[in-house]
C-alpha cells in the first residue's frame, strides 16, 4: 500500500477528477507517476466549451445525423492537408484503441500473429490478444526496433496480420527512429508483405522545437503503412477522437464494415466540434501552448532526478511525449524500486508491464502533475531509491 510522505493541499481539479467519472483517481497524498495521461489543469475545457455551439450553429441538424461512414468531409480534408495525404486516405476514428480493434478485425484473424516492438504500449498489446491474435515480440535499441530483429520476426512469423510500431516518442521508451532506420524498416516489412501499424499518438508533442523525422507512411507515401493519430494527448481522451490514415481501398473496407454502415461515422458531433478548432488555428495554438506546458514538467522531472540521483540512475531526456524511462543499475530488482517509491508516497510504472525489458527500467510519466508536484516527486524518489539501494 502506498503511504503518503506529505499531506498534500487537495488539487484544484479534485472536485471534478472523482472516481466513477474518470478512469484513475489517485489516493490523496500519492504522487501518481503511472498513468500517460494530461494533467487536468491541461484539459481544455474552456475551448472545447463554444465548440459544439459553433458546430451546431454551421451543420444543423447535420451535426446530430448518421456521420458519413469514413467520418466528415471537413474534418477528413483539414487532416489530409496537415498530414500530405488526400482525404480519400483519411478515415475519422474514435480514438487510437478503437482504430487498432477495428484492425486487428479487419485485417487479422484468431491464431494470427502480430509483431511488435520488444518494449512496447501494453494496452495495445491487450487489444490485440482481445481479438485471438499472438504477439511476437522483435527486439530494439535506442531507435526502437531493430531491422535485423524485425526481419528475424516476420521470417519465424509468416502469418503475421502486421507490425505495430511506435517510431515517434515512444511509450514507454521515448526513443525516436531517425529516418534511415524509418527506411529500412519499411524494406524489410515491403519484403514480408506485412502492413505496419504506425502508432503515431505522440507525433504532434516534440518538446525541443525541431518536429520528429517524416512518418513510416509519409516515407512509404502512403503504401503498407497505417498511420493512427489521436486527439486523446493533445486535447483529451473523453474526446475519443482519432484519425487513421491508409490506402484509399483500405480506408474504404474499414468504412464499410458493418459498425460503421450501422452507426455512421464515429464520434460524429465530436468531430465536427474539432473541426472548428483545427481550422482556424485555434488547434495550432493551443498545440504550441501544450507542447510549452510539457517541456516545463519534462524540465522539472528530469533535473529533480538527476539532482537527487546523481550518476546512480540513467535519466535520458526524451525529445516529446509524456514519458521518462530510467535505468536502473540490474543489482537493483523492479519490484524493490516500485516498493520502495510506493512507500514514499509515488507510484510508478514498472518496465516489465510493456513486455520483455534488458535490465531493470521504470516509466514516469511528467504529463499529469505540476512542475512542483513533480519535483517533489523526485525528491521523494531519490531519498527512497538511495536508501533502497545497500551496496552504495
Ligand atoms: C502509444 C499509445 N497509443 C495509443 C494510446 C491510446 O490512444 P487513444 O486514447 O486514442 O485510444 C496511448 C495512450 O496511452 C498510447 O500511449
Amino acid at each position: 500500500m502506498a503511504r503518503p510522505v506529505t499531506a498534500a493541499a487537495p488539487a484544484p481539479s479534485a472536485r471534478w477528477w472523482r472516481a466513477g467519472v474518470v478512469q484513475a483517481v489517485s489516493p490523496p497524498g500519492v504522487i501518481d507517476l503511472g498513468p500517460g495521461y494530461l494533467e487536468p489543469g491541461l484539459l481544455p475545457v474552456d475551448t472545447v466549451l463554444p465548440l459544439y455551439a459553433e458546430a451546431l450553429t454551421e451543420f444543423g441538424p447535420a451535426a446530430l445525423g448518421y456521420g458519413a461512414n469514413a467520418g466528415a468531409d471537413p474534418l477528413r480534408v483539414l487532416l489530409a492537408d496537415r498530414h500530405g495525404c488526400t482525404a480519400e486516405e483519411v478515415m475519422v476514428t474514435a480514438g487510437t484503441s478503437q482504430a487498432l480493434a477495428l484492425l486487428c478485425t479487419a485485417l487479422g484473424r484468431p491464431g494470427r500473429s502480430v509483431v511488435v516492438e520488444r518494449t512496447c504500449y501494453d494496452l495495445a498489446r491487450g487489444i490485440m490478444t482481445d481479438h485471438g491474435l499472438r504477439v511476437r515480440e522483435a527486439a530494439a535499441d535506442g531507435e526502437g526496433v531493430r531491422p535485423d530483429a524485425l526481419d528475424q520476426a516476420l521470417s519465424r512469423s509468416t502469418d503475421a496480420a502486421f507490425v505495430y510500431l511506435t517510431p515517434t516518442f515512444h511509450n514507454p521508451t521515448g526513443t525516436v527512429a531517425g529516418t534511415p532506420r524509418r527506411r529500412e524498416l519499411l524494406a524489410v516489412a515491403a519484403r514480408h508483405g506485412v502492413p505496419i501499424v504506425e502508432d503515431d499518438a505522440y507525433a504532434e508533442l516534440n518538446l525541443d522545437g525541431t518536429g520528429p523525422p517524416p512518418s513510416l507512411a509519409a516515407l512509404a507515401g502512403g503504401r503498407g503503412v497505417i498511420r493512427l493519430g489521436s486527439f486523446a494527448k493533445t486535447l483529451g481522451p473523453g474526446l475519443r477522437l482519432g484519425w487513421l490514415q491508409a490506402e484509399p481501398d483500405l480506408v474504404s473496407t474499414l468504412a464499410h464494415r458493418g459498425q460503421l454502415v450501422s452507426g455512421g461515422g464515429l464520434n460524429h458531433l465530436t468531430s465536427l466540434a474539432v473541426t472548428m478548432l483545427m481550422r482556424d488555428g485555434r488547434y495550432d495554438q493551443r498545440l504550441s501552448w501544450l507542447r510549452g506546458q510539457l517541456r516545463l514538467r519534462r524540465d522539472a522531472l528530469v533535473a529533480a532526478l538527476r539532482a537527487g540521483l546523481g550518476d546512480e540512475v540513467a535519466v535520458a531526456r526524451p525529445a516529446g511525449g509524456f514519458f521518462l524511462w530510467l535505468a536502473f543499475h540490474p543489482r537493483l530488482g523492479e519490484a524493490s524500486i516500485a516498493a520502495a517509491a510506493a512507500r514514499a508516497g509515488v507510484e510508478v510504472a514498472r518496465g516489465s508491464r510493456f513486455g520483455t525489458t534488458t535490465g531493470t527500467h521504470v516509466r514516469l510519466a511528467y504529463s499529469f502533475h505540476p512542475p512542483d508536484r513533480l519535483a517533489e516527486a523526485a525528491a521523494r524518489l531519490a531519498l527512497a531509491w538511495r536508501n533502497e539501494d545497500p551496496l552504495r
